[in-house]
Order: structure tokens, then sequence, then C-alpha cells
């Protein structure tokens, strides 16, 4: 498609290939189910697809727990399908991306089987071993609900081994360089057969350093680098997205000299959408977009509200943990280690123009977006199905049995439907919403055509706007001569505001979202009411 920079300005769906639509009625999402969909992806805007993991694994963590690299996982299909599905995004100027899993295995992973049963065996150094659990004492645990300590002992292999998530996912050793080999073979392979890129999964915790928390050490930066090194040398176009979960500072350091990741999650930024919409202020976040610092001209931000784990708060303080708890995730079904297991829409009482507000945010902030499959038409959770599971429900096409997800009988489906009374398949589905031009699904998609539309989302500047009221988020994207205001109320109120501009503006404010006139200047202020979480995005002519 000869664009290398095309995922600047790009629009993404995060899709778990499981719970999107099941084409062999056996009550599990398929490729090929995929496939079928892809039309309603193109329709909707999207650029690229992000897939969850879609290789042979025992599923203890859902797929990140992989057994072998090189495949699909028999429920999800073949390889053709995973081909035919290439095919089929690519004739639709639609990009794929897929998880890259390079921090551990699956135990069940053959190399893993071997090492563990042969201290003499060429895999044994391909996994940390020691024979004490004191080592590394510093390193935090991840999955804090489930696991004790990052160390597990192993009877067959008569030691310890390290993993940083599930006892079932043993880290792999990258000081052995046998398996950077190995790793960088499974990123040509999948890279071979065409797809874009990779977003690739934990990638703090490659390296363990005695006296470190082993997070963001400079050896997992050199690994990560000579990856970043392979791809430029043998393809064009492709991406790579990285899961960091840390500070804005840790965060940046994954983009390198531009010679690392092209893209990152801004996990930083996301609690604090949240904390405003709660609070009805701006201020979290003015203070978290003050932390974030410039990164590489080619590279970019990942915006997201939501995805398939828990809203994490790792990155908060210990207080905005607290108040995050208390406020989103009340009942202690709804948390999950440092985190809280709900979807968008419940999160956001399932209030429709707030739910809208933040998809206003997300789409207006710098970086480019991603949409977690069902977040589009506002999809309901179940915080009492197991681990992340309740968040990973099927997709909810319409009204009829299965929601149109599957045909097979519903007991045979591999997770059940939603069915609450305000987001059973009678409320929410993509049908009814598709026929209401109202609804959150046409919301959305003109957002992200819009989006798409104007390049300043994508590659201009941003600047707060002072509002002289703490319910309004405004501020400017601005890239040479064009420029747009966005303006947002946080609030539950309406606000009348009056906004100091600098400069002199030449015409009326047009509102891009609903082509409406909006507000007006006076003596050189534009004057306006704002009505509950009432968001704008002005385009704005200056003199
Ligand atoms: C991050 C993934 O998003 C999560 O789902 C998974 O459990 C861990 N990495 C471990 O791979």
């Amino acid at each position: 498609m000869g664009n290398s920079l095309w995922y600047k300005n790009a629009v993404f769906y995060e899709v778990y290939v499981r719970g999107f639509k099941d084409s062999s009625n056996d009550g599990n999402g398929d490729l090929i189910g995929l496939i079928e969909k892809i039309d309603y992806l193109q329709e909707l805007g999207i650029d690229c697809l992000w897939l969850l993991p879609i290789y042979p694994s025992p599923l203890i963590d859902d797929g990140y727990d992989i057994s072998d690299y090189c495949s699909i996982l028999p429920d999800y299909g073949t390889l053709e399908d995973f081909k035919a599905l290439l095919d089929a995004a690519h004739k639709r100027g639609m990009r794929v991306i897929t998880d890259l899993v390079l921090n551990h295995t699956s135990d069940q992973h053959p190399w893993f089987q071997a090492a563990r049963v042969n201290r003499n065996s060429p895999y044994r150094d391909f996994y940390v071993w020691s024979d004490t659990d004191q080592k590394y004492q510093d390193a935090r645990i991840i999955f804090l609900d489930t696991e004790k300590s990052n160390w597990t002992w192993d009877e067959a292999a008569g030691q310890y081994f390290w993993h940083r998530f599930y006892s079932s996912q043993p880290d792999l050793n990258y000081d052995n360089p046998a398996v950077q080999n190995e790793m960088l073979s499974v990123i040509e392979f999948w890279l071979e057969l065409g797809i874009d890129g990779f977003r690739v999964d934990a990638v703090p915790y490659l390296y363990q350093r005695e006296g470190t928390n082993c997070e963001n050490l400079p050896e997992t930066h050199a690994f990560l680098k000579r990856i970043r090194r392979f791809i430029d040398d043998n393809y064009s176009d492709r991406v790579l997205l990285c899961e960091a979960n840390q500070w804005p500072q840790d965060v940046r350091s994954y983009f390198g000299d531009g010679d690392e990741f092209h893209m990152g999650f801004n996990f930083p930024v996301m609690p604090r959408i949240y904390m405003a919409l709660r609070k009805g202020e701006r201020a979290p976040l003015v203070d978290i977009l003050e932390q974030i610092p410039d990164i590489p001209p080619d590279s970019q931000w990942c915006t997201f509200l939501r995805n398939h784990d828990e809203l994490t708060l790792e990155m908060v303080t210990e207080e905005e943990r607290e108040w995050m708890w208390q406020e989103y995730g009340p009942e202690p079904r709804m948390r999950q280690n440092l985190g809280i297991r709900r979807r968008l829409a419940p999160l956001l009482g399932n209030n429709k123009r707030k739910i809208e507000l933040a998809y206003s945010l997300l789409f207006s902030l710098p970086g480019s977006p991603v949409i977690y499959y069902g977040d589009e038409i506002g999809m309901g959770d179940n915080i009492w199905l197991a681990d992340r599971n309740g968040l990973r429900t099927p997709m909810q096409w319409d009204a009829g049995p299965n929601a149109g997800f599957s045909r097979a009988i519903a007991e045979k489906l591999y997770a059940p439907l939603v069915s609450s009374q305000e987001f059973g398949l009678n409320q929410v589905n993509v049908a009814a919403q598709r026929r209401d031009i109202n609804s959150l699904w046409h919301r959305i998609r003109n957002m992200i055509r819009l989006h798409k539309e104007n390049h300043v989302f994508g590659w201009g500047e941003f600047r707060w706007q002072d509002a002289g009221n703490d319910a309004i988020a405004a501020y400017w994207r601005t890239l040479s001569e064009r420029s747009l205001l966005i303006i947002n109320n946080l609030s539950p109120d309406s606000q009348n505001i009056r906004l100091r501009m600098p400069e002199a503006c030449a015409s009326e404010p047009v509102d891009l979202l609903s082509g409406r006139k909006m507000g007006k200047f006076e003596e050189g202020d534009l004057v306006l009411k704002l009505q509950p979480f009432q968001f704008l995005w002005l385009n704005i002519l200056k003199i």
C-alpha cells in the first residue's frame, strides 16, 4: 500500500476472534467469521485490525500462553484461513496486526517441556532457572490476585523458574542468543505471510538484573531495537506497537530515537480520561498531558478507552487508585489485580452522551485511536465470569438467536451472551444501531471519518485553550494553516463559556460533527453555551 507512515492517522480496532463471529457453528468465533464481518469493519471506517492471540495455546491466559508460535489455534481455523483474512483486509485497504508475545511461552510449549525434564537439553537455557526463589526480589508481582511469587518450583526440573504473569507462563531467557534468534524467526514467519505489524506484548520485562525492578532495562531496549532494525532492513510499511504499561518517561524510552517502536499505547492518559469524566474537571488530563514527553516525529501514540484486560490502575497514585475503585468498581467482583474489569458503557453508567464524550476525547487527543470490539455499540460486561472473560463475551450483531454471533445451540457458546436488562441483545446490537442514525454506532462512525479526513488529529500540534472554567477541556489541534478547536464539557451541567482568543478569527466557527455554526465572537472572545457533556469540534479560520 506504499505509505510507511500510515499508522500516524489510522483508526485501529481490537478484535477478539473467539468473540466476533462463529462461521462453523461450534460456539467459537473464528477467522472465517471475521472475514464474513470485514465489510462491517470497513463500513465503520477501520484502518487496521489488531487480533488478540490466534496461536495454539492451552488458553490459561486466553492465548497469551502460546504453545506454538507459527500456526493457528484450531478453534480459530488454519493458516490458509489466516491468509484469506489478510487478502480480504488488504483488498479493502485495511491492515492487520497480530499479537507478538515475546516475554513468555506456555508451559505446554515444547521448548519448556524439553527444558524441564533435561538439564542438558539445548532448551534448558531458553528459560530462567534458579535454585532459590530469592533472586530479583525488587520485581513486582503483576497478577496479584493469583500469584504469590515470580518464581515457581518445577518438580521435574528440580529448580524454580521465573515468570512475570501466570505460573503457567514461564519467561523466556533473552540472555540466550538462541532465544533472540528464535523470536526473530517467528517475526519473519508472520511478516513473510504478509501481516502489517505486531502489537508487542509485555515488553518491559524481557530481562532480569539483580538490584533492579527488572523493567525497562537497557538490554531490553537493545533487543527491541534489533527487532526494529530487522524489520526496517527487510520490509516496508510495517508497524511495531508497544504494550508497556509504564509512566510517561518510561513509555517514551520505547520510541528510542525513532529506532525502536513506531507506536506505543498511552497507558498514563487512559485512566485520567475516566477521572476527568467522573470529576467533571479537566485537571487530571492537564496534569498527565503535561508529563507526556515529545516523541520522535515518525512515532505515534495509541490512545484507547478500554481493551481486553481490566482497566489498569498501575499508572496512578495509590490515592487515585482507591478513588477510581470507589467510583468505578464499587463491588469486589468488579476489581481485578490493580484494575477494574468492566467495559466502557457500564463504566460510564450507560449514559450515551457521556460515552460519546469519552470518544470525543479519544478521537481528538494526540494519537491514533484503538476501539475495543463491541464498544462501538456500547456492549455490556459480565462481572460474574472468571478472570477477564466478562469483557470478552460474544459480539451482539442482531436481536436474533445468539445475537447473530453463532448458530450453535446456546449451551455450546464459549461464553454466555450478556443478558442483563440494560445490555442484552434486544437493547444493544449492531443491526439496530445501524438503522438508527442517532445511535452511538453512527456517532462513532462520524468521528472516525472526521479523524481520518482531518490530518490535524494524526499529525498536528496540541495546545490547551483556557476556558476560564474547570469543567471544560478545550484544546487546539493545529497543522500549518489548519486549526481545530475541540471543546468538551465534562460536567453534567450546562455551561456558559467565554473563550479568550489570542489571535483574531476570521469566520464563524462550524462544528465539524454536526455541520452547524456554533457560538459567536464578542470582542474577540468566543461565546458559547454547552449542554451537559456536550462537545464540539470547531473549525476556525484564523486571520
Ligand atoms: C498483556 C495482555 O494484554 C494480557 O491479556 C496478558 O494476560 C498479559 N500481557 C500476559 O501476556
